[in-house]
């Protein structure tokens, strides 16, 4: 598919912040009609090079050249002139607007005196989530959106421009099955037509449905390029991490104790039907269903983000009722939100954005301490190989998947009892989710924490969940002991 000239070439492109090489040196270079994946750990540099590509960022030096002439360029604007288009990893999207706004921003269509042909927004807009299958009212405020709809709202506003060098940031990551599977039909078409495409992604299994070639970076560097056909996971894991992987699923089988939480007939309309279920200490309870099924609400519902209709909740045996996220914090409940971006403080560094909802906790008893919090910081940087491992550095400048793992280090440093996760993976790189698993093991194994653990990744429920509900529709439609299900059982089950 990768025939005649080069349509992008990047040469020797440096860049370096305050106290980080993000590129050194590095090469790259797309063909028309190809899917060029790139891959590597979180903070490996790959958004950095798309960010100098695409006009947002600027080299320290380098050269850029779009079918063999070099071009400069340091604004989003000019890249988009010269057909280049990206989807970015954070959203670009302005909130307060309507979903058709954003969607046609670079190019509102006017008539002769200058005044916005509403009518054509919003059939533009329209026309292009048709092409995306995608049912969005685009009358609707964005920031009333979902995190999937979101993303497929800035997958359509970028495809508006007609690029013909596509950029993808992790695009799948907040997707459903059947969204991806659209997505790559776009993609098919796009590559047919002679567009490029740079697809990242931390989706391994997605290179060689999507792929043409692969190149994993490391440390700022480029560690190889190989055409799809000899990129196997394992190749491609050992060339991420530079040495084998102990283990991706860490998991100890042990005997849960008593029931920390136990839900009785838990209703919250519309979404959630009639749910009764328990959660014992030391175990891992996995909760299993397609996107919308309910689990992100029950998750909700439990933390006291919205309300319940009926139903009673237990905790250690005591009937409780969390009306707000306080409320389940003094329990000792933690919850990582599916969107994590949400949560964090930007500007804030590492450590006060970890020991958050810790000191909030102890402001309770009239303590602070901030040495501890220091300490507590550096412990999870550490745990969770957090780079670069700066407690002061602000998170607004870490890579999109160290920003994932400082919410997840925070609710394992609140010394929760009961911890919901909500697809803590998402957006984390492959040795970083061994780590992340070993974690959850530990609490469970020897801290006997209970832990509701809701994921749409099939291998990591059926590898660390202790036993699996399936939810389908807000209500559960099966339950599997561990070592029982398989992937074919979730799927009928959640169908
Ligand atoms: N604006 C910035 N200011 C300071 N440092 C930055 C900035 N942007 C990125 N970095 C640093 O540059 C390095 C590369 O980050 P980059 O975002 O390119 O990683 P990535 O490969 O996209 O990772 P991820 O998979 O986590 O998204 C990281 O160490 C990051 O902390
Ligand atoms: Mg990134």
């Amino acid at each position: 598919m990768a025939t005649g000239s080069p349509l992008l070439q990047m040469e020797r492109i440096d860049k370096t912040f305050p106290g980080v090489h993000a590129l050194d040196h590095v090469d790259f270079d797309l063909y028309p009609g190809e899917v060029h994946i790139l891959l590597g750990e979180n903070g490996a540099g790959k958004s950095t090079l798309m960010k100098i590509l695409s006009g947002s960022l600027e080299a320290d030096s380098g050269r850029i050249l779009i079918e063999g002439a070099e071009v400069r360029h340091n604004n989003p604007d000019r890249a988009a002139k010269l057909g280049v288009g990206m989807v970015y990893q954070e959203f670009s999207l302005v909130p307060t607007l309507t979903v058709a706004e954003n969607i046609c921003l670079g190019d509102m269509p006017r008539n002769r005196a200058g005044l916005i042909r509403w009518g054509e927004v919003y059939r533009r807009a329209q026309d292009i989530l048709a092409t995306l299958g995608v049912d969005i009212n685009v009358r609707a405020q964005t920031s009333s959106l979902s995190v999937a709809e979101q993303q497929l709202t800035e997958i359509a506003r970028i495809l508006a421009q007609e690029p013909r060098i596509l950029l993808l940031d992790e695009p799948t990551s907040a997707l459903s099955d059947t969204e991806v599977d659209r997505l790559f039909d776009i993609i098919r078409r796009l590559q047919e037509r002679g567009v490029g495409i740079i697809y990242i992604s931390h989706r391994l299994d997605e290179v060689p449905r999507i792929g043409t070639r692969v190149t994993v970076m490391r440390d700022g560097r480029v560690v190889g390029t190989l055409p799809v056909a000899e990129a196997d996971k394992n190749t491609l894991i050992s060339m991420m991490v530079g040495r084998r992987l102990a283990e991706q699923y860490p998991k100890t089988v042990s005997q849960p104790g008593p029931p920390v939480l136990r839900v009785e007939n838990l209703t919250a309309e519309p979404v959630l039907h009639d749910l009764s279920f328990e959660v014992r200490a030391g175990e891992i309870l996995g909760i299993f269903g397609l996107m919308g099924a309910g689990q992100t609400h029950l998750a909700h519902v439990l933390f006291g983000l919205e309300p319940m209709t009926s139903g009673q909740v237990y905790i250690d045996d005591e009937p409780v009722t969390i009306r707000h996220p306080t409320g389940a914090i003094r329990r000792r409940m933690g919850l990582l939100l599916r969107d994590r971006q949400a949560s964090l403080v930007p500007v804030q560094g590492l450590g006060p954005n970890i020991t958050l909802p810790k000191v909030s906790q102890r402001a309770l008893l009239g303590l602070l301490n901030l040495r501890s919090e220091t300490q507590i910081a550096s412990q999870y940087i550490a745990d969770l190989s957090i780079r670069p491992p700066q407690v002061r550095r602000p998170v607004k400048f870490l890579s999109g998947g160290n920003q994932q793992k400082v919410c997840l280090a925070r609710w394992l440093a609140t010394g929760a009892r009961i911890l919901i996760v909500d697809e803590p993976t998402r957006g984390i790189d492959v040795g970083a989710k061994a780590e992340v698993f070993g974690l959850l093991d530990r609490l469970a194994s020897s801290q006997n924490v209970g832990i509701i653990l809701i994921s749409s990744e099939m291998p990591e429920i059926l590898a660390m969940a202790d036993r699996i509900l399936v939810m389908r529709q807000g209500r559960f439609t099966a339950e599997y002991a561990y070592g029982e299900a398989t992937q074919e059982l979730l799927l009928k089950s959640a169908s």
